[in-house]
């Protein structure tokens, strides 16, 4: 379409250009600064670098200045919070590549789906992990080993708490500080639209995901390996972990509609569907359905599954058959090469041969 239209004039361009940059501004949306991925592997050497164009809010900023040394964190949390969500959602239609182009969002991770309900979930929950573990490991002088638990918790004679266990709850409040400052508007007010509410709530959801996985982890001391002494502490699991069973929330998000209390003038939301008066702190909540995703419709932002990989003969949610929606798919063959049939030659080498395998893949029509 853009190819037919004459080349626009110097007023139009300047409008797009107007446009372009008016929706951009906040077409990431509360996790703009989840492109802070793209900083990757660089120092914050300087307060200079906390700036808007690294996709910040104002408020965050500040945050920025006052804790320049865990801003590699925020940055690798982001990273992980993106991998993990789409390591989750691979095999599914939906399979959170769109997140990438952040600070960019497309229309699936802006209208209140849930598949922006899980982005915003993981995404709150990777921060408090990675800060949490950032003060446990000493990355940062911000907080150090979280407090060890009172002696009258410990179940078994042969432990003893020790070492130096995730600081959870520095990384809760710090978490909820970074991912909150982008739902206070100018003035300083919380926003109260019915997006910000959603997406407050679902970094709330994060946050408590994390809180609640705070498990145990133990090293043992002894004769020659034996485990008569066991020292622990409280850790996080690893993060997929996490990422996995916000998927099983992802599945069951809530419906919600924005309602005014009885009492007094404020919003709060409800669950839409009638006969149930709320929905729970540990349940993700959407306001938009979400579509098949199986077509590209930029009104939904679905790119379709056209080229996906899929399998044949599975019932699976990768299979073809989901895949790709009964458009079918075609079969190609790639051949890989690998090493194969080691040897191990004393002392002290490993010897391969180099095979080559063909693989049968599919990919949807
Ligand atoms: C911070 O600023 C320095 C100096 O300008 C630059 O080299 C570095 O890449 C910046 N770091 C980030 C994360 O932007
Ligand atoms: C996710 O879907 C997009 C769009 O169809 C595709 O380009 C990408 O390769 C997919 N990613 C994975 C890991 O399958
Ligand atoms: C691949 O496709 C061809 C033609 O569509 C079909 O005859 C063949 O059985 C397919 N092979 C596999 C392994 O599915």
């Amino acid at each position: 379409m853009w190819t037919r239209m004459r080349p626009p004039n110097l007023r139009t361009f300047l409008c797009l250009l107007a446009f372009t940059v008016l929706v951009g501004a906040h077409r990431g949306g509360a996790v703009k600064w989840l492109a802070l991925y793209r900083r990757a592997h660089r120092p914050w050497s300087t307060t200079r670098n906390c700036s808007r164009s690294s996709g910040l809010a104002s408020r965050q900023l500040r945050l920025c200045r006052d804790n320049l040394e865990l801003m590699p964190t925020v940055v690798h949390s982001a990273l992980v919070g993106m991998e993990t969500c789409q390591n989750q959602f691979r095999d599914w239609r939906w399979n959170c590549s769109s997140v990438l182009a952040v600070p960019n969002l497309n229309n699936d991770l802006i209208r209140g789906t849930r598949e922006q309900a899980y982005v915003y979930g993981i995404s709150s929950a990777a921060l408090v992990h990675s800060v949490s573990r950032a003060c446990s490991i000493g990355l940062t002088s911000k907080c150090s080993c979280g407090p060890l638990p009172r002696p009258i918790d410990e179940p078994e004679e042969d432990f003893k708490w020790g070492g130096c266990g995730d600081d959870v709850t520095f990384g809760l409040s710090f978490g909820e500080q970074f991912t909150d400052a982008t739902l206070v508007n100018k003035k300083g007010r919380v926003k109260q639209s019915k997006k910000a509410m959603m997406n407050r709530h679902n970094f709330r959801v994060g946050r408590e995901i994390v809180k609640s996985s705070l498990g145990r982890a133990c090293k043992c001391h002894g004769v020659s390996g034996s485990c008569a002494q066991r020292t622990c502490w409280k850790a996080l699991p690893d993060f997929e972990v996490i990422g996995a069973k916000l998927r099983e929330r992802y599945k069951r998000t809530v419906e919600v509609k924005r309602k005014r209390k009885k009492s007094g003038g404020s919003k709060s939301l409800v669950p839409k569907r009638p006969g149930r008066s709320q929905f729970r702190q540990d349940e993700l909540v959407h306001y938009e359905r979400s579509p098949d995703y199986c077509s590209p419709d930029d009104k939904t932002g679905s790119v379709g599954t056209e080229g996906r990989q899929c399998t044949v003969g599975t019932r699976d949610r990768g299979s073809c058959e989901s895949m790709c929606c009964g458009r079918g798919q075609h079969n190609y063959t790639q051949v890989v090469t690998e090493r194969c049939g080691c040897k191990y030659f004393w002392c002290c080498y490993v010897e391969c041969k180099t095979c080559t395998k063909v693989l049968q893949l599919n990919r949807c029509r």
